[in-house]
């Protein structure tokens, strides 16, 4: 029998795995949300058979085999509690919660029910940046590189995520996907620098600023981010990795797309050498949200402890968004 998926929050990220479930074929049996107008909404499009009435009814389900926490990282304990009471496999998103206080309790309640458990590091099944992976590692543009990353605007439509003590701002809840890709690189930093401030008025979070993350190899992400923007405003976007041997463009700079490639089916990143000597590198698109889902299953159905990223991985990852936010030093 294939595992049957329960939702615990089915608001905005919720819609890209029930899609992905649906594509795939994996039932979504039960449902719990605080909204009940979401829900209504949720089991009209998907189906849903089951709404029920808590987090722990969610887990507890009879027709539920796996449980995904789709909540604000203010309450995903709650969820992840739920799931570790049942014992049944758990996915949640990212980043792992708020506080490292629920961090640590996260990994207490997940290694003592011994459960498969995986967070929501979509950016590992990522085919762009598994690109980017795969060239900086071959030593296309040489090492150390300088990943460079900027953008700013108004943040996303929830209003949590710009609270300092429910979202915790952009280098939280946005950046914690670069922190767990820069940790996949190249390991654990030696270096976490921020400077953080608030523009917004109506943001509490510290919702703009730059870190800056160093790792042994000499290899360093720099990130300039802001969800302080006014509604309708965003900043221009950077995204480039510098090294001694040319740079990597995640957009391609001269707007040139390789004749012939079916853009439908294929992405390029692009790579600039001595003397502007430009080359192109293809990759073959997919969705990664449907993949992390798949192979989320995969794990829950082969009782797989060693997921593609690990409830550890999450605190990790969030430590290095503390560090950045002066609430936590390495
Ligand atoms: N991996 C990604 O690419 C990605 C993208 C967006 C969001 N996220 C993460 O997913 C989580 C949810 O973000 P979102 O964009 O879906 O937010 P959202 O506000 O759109 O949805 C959150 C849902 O949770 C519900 N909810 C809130 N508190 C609850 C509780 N105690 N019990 C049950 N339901 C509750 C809300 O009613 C809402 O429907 C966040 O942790 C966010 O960081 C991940």
């Amino acid at each position: 029998m294939p595992v049957r998926l329960g939702f615990i929050g089915v608001g905005g990220i919720a819609g890209a795995h029930l899609d992905a479930a649906q594509k795939h074929g994996i039932p979504v049996t039960a449902m719990y949300d605080i909204n009940p107008d979401t829900m209504k909404e949720r089991q009209q499009r998907y189906g849903i058979p089951h709404i029920v009435s808590s987090a722990q009814a969610v887990a507890d389900h009879p027709e539920v085999d796996a449980v995904v926490v789709c909540t604000p990282q203010f309450v995903h304990l709650e969820g992840i509690r739920a799931a570790c009471n049942a014992r049944k496999p758990l996915f949640t998103e990212k980043p792992l919660s708020r506080t490292l206080a629920d961090s640590y309790e996260a990994v207490r309640l997940v290694e003592e029910a011994g459960i498969v458990a995986q967070i929501g590091f979509v950016r590992r099944y990522c085919p762009e940046w598994g690109k980017f992976r795969e060239l900086i590692e071959a030593g296309v543009i040489g090492r150390p590189v300088v990943w460079w990353m900027a953008g700013g605007g108004p943040g996303p439509g929830s209003s949590f995520f710009n609270q300092a003590d429910q979202g915790g701002g952009p280098m939280l809840d946005g950046m914690v996907h670069n922190y767990d890709f820069l940790r996949c690189m190249w390991g654990e930093p030696t270096r976490v620098v921020g400077s953080m401030v608030r523009l917004h008025p109506i943001n509490t979070a510290l919702d703009t600023g730059t870190a800056i993350i160093e790792f042994a190899s000499g290899d360093r992400h720099t990130v300039l981010n802001s969800w302080g923007m006014p509604s309708g405003v965003r900043s221009g976007g950077l995204h480039n990795v510098l090294g001694p041997k040319g740079i990597l463009y995640f957009s391609d700079p001269d707007n040139d797309p390789p004749v012939g490639l079916n853009r439908d089916e294929f992405g390029y990143l692009v790579t600039k050498h001595e003397g502007g000597r430009r080359e192109v590198h293809p990759f073959k698109k997919w969705n990664m949200y449907e993949a992390q889902l798949v192979d989320f299953v995969k794990a829950a159905e082969e009782g797989r402890k060693q997921t593609r990223a690990t409830i550890t991985d999450g605190l990790r990852a969030q430590q290095i968004a503390l560090a950045i936010l002066g609430e936590y030093s390495f």
